[in-house]
């Protein structure tokens, strides 16, 4: 008997000390109002994304659903109506993992939209495959279709008066690595189909987002454009439905024990979409609402320089593209 309630105690003790760190909760005060303003969420359809693609609804913005699926689009737009009673929702076509799509994402949104102010680069998933252009899926979706988004609507943010880029990315960025040669030559950031490598390749994108960031905000200086990049925390969502039945199985009761709600997810995305006052730290990563340290990797200057540089060959924006012998 005393012995059972020892062990009661050291489990109890354990959840209120993983509440408080890995699972900790916060709460978004940023209260600007976003009415007039108009918003692009990437996989606004699921998850984190449609609680964010909701709450900034309710704030009174024009919120634009980019997403790979109409269908799952268009129900999730039905939804976010119904909850919120705003009809200022729509969706538009965009696919990551194609390059060719990103593009035509961006012509028809510069065509028909008059303005942005806020791009939230949300989509992602851990997963094995190649793009449409024969990139490693992770890299390719998570990484390089976002980078290639931004660059192409970084002008019409920049006519507004305060833009702001939001890049999901994940506390896995910690152990990721980028292996430019690798990059070069198999135009992927880890190979490999156990699910250990490509959660290896997921945590190699993370770093991409946080990378991309941190150089981002350089090359935004002097301009009125802020720009973060996220942890939302460890979160409910469908982010696992790639891994096999038995990992999902001893995932499944962790999940509905510790992990969060996409309600407490999308907090910290909504912390550096609307909290004023953060804009001199443009660059920076946050988790908890809260501005964080990264290691030593992640913002290393010359890695977030190089990453920019073969991002741009890989999409063809720079000198060479596909051509280019160093590519
Ligand atoms: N959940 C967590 O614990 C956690 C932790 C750290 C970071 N994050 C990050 O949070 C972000 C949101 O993830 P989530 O947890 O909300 O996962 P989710 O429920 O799986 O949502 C991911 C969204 O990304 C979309 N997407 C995937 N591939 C795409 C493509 N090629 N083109 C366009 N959209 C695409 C999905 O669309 P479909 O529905 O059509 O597939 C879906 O809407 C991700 O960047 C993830 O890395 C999540
Ligand atoms: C930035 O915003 C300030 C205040 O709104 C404005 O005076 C300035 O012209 C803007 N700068 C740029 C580069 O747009």
């Amino acid at each position: 008997m005393f012995q059972l309630l020892i062990v009661a105690a050291l489990l109890f003790g354990g959840y209120i000390f993983l509440i408080q760190t890995l699972f900790k909760r916060s709460k978004c005060k940023g209260n600007t109002s976003m009415a007039g303003k108009t918003i692009i969420i990437t996989g606004g359809n699921s998850g984190i994304g449609k609680v964010t693609a909701l709450l900034l609804a309710r704030k009174g913005a024009r919120v634009i659903l980019a997403c790979r699926n109409r269908h799952k689009a268009e129900a999730a737009i039905n939804e976010i109506k119904q909850v919120t009673g705003s009809t200022d929702l729509l969706f538009m076509q965009l696919d990551l993992a194609s390059l060719k799509s990103v593009r035509c994402f961006a012509e028809t949104f510069l065509k028909t939209e008059t303005r942005l102010d806020l791009l939230i680069n949300n989509a992602g998933l851990v997963a094995d495959g190649r793009t449409e252009d024969g990139f490693g899926i992770e890299f390719g979706v998570n990484h390089l279709g976002h980078f290639l988004l931004t660059h192409l609507l970084l002008d019409c943010l920049k006519d507004g008066d305060k833009g702001r880029v939001v890049t999901l990315s994940s506390m896995a960025y910690r152990w990721g690595h980028i292996d430019f040669e690798a990059l070069t030559a198999r135009r992927d950031l880890g190979t490999g189909s156990y699910s250990w490598q490509f959660f290896q390749a997921y945590c190699n994108s993370k770093l991409c987002n946080v990378l991309f960031t941190h150089e981002l905000a350089k090359r935004l200086r002097g301009t009125n454009v802020t720009c973060y990049s996220v942890h939302p925390g460890i979160v409910r969502t469908e982010l696992s439905r790639h891994v096999s039945l038995w990992q999902k199985v001893f995932i499944e009761p962790v999940s509905w024990l510790l992990f969060l709600d996409p309600v407490a997810g999308a907090q910290t995305t909504l912390h550096c979409a609307l909290q004023e006052g953060i804009e001199p730290l443009t660059g920076r990563y946050f988790s908890c609402c809260a501005v964080q340290e990264v290691t030593p990797r992640a913002r290393d200057d010359a890695m977030a320089k190089k990453l920019w540089e073969v991002s741009e060959r890989l999409c063809g924006l720079s000198y060479g593209g596909k051509n280019d012998p160093s590519v």
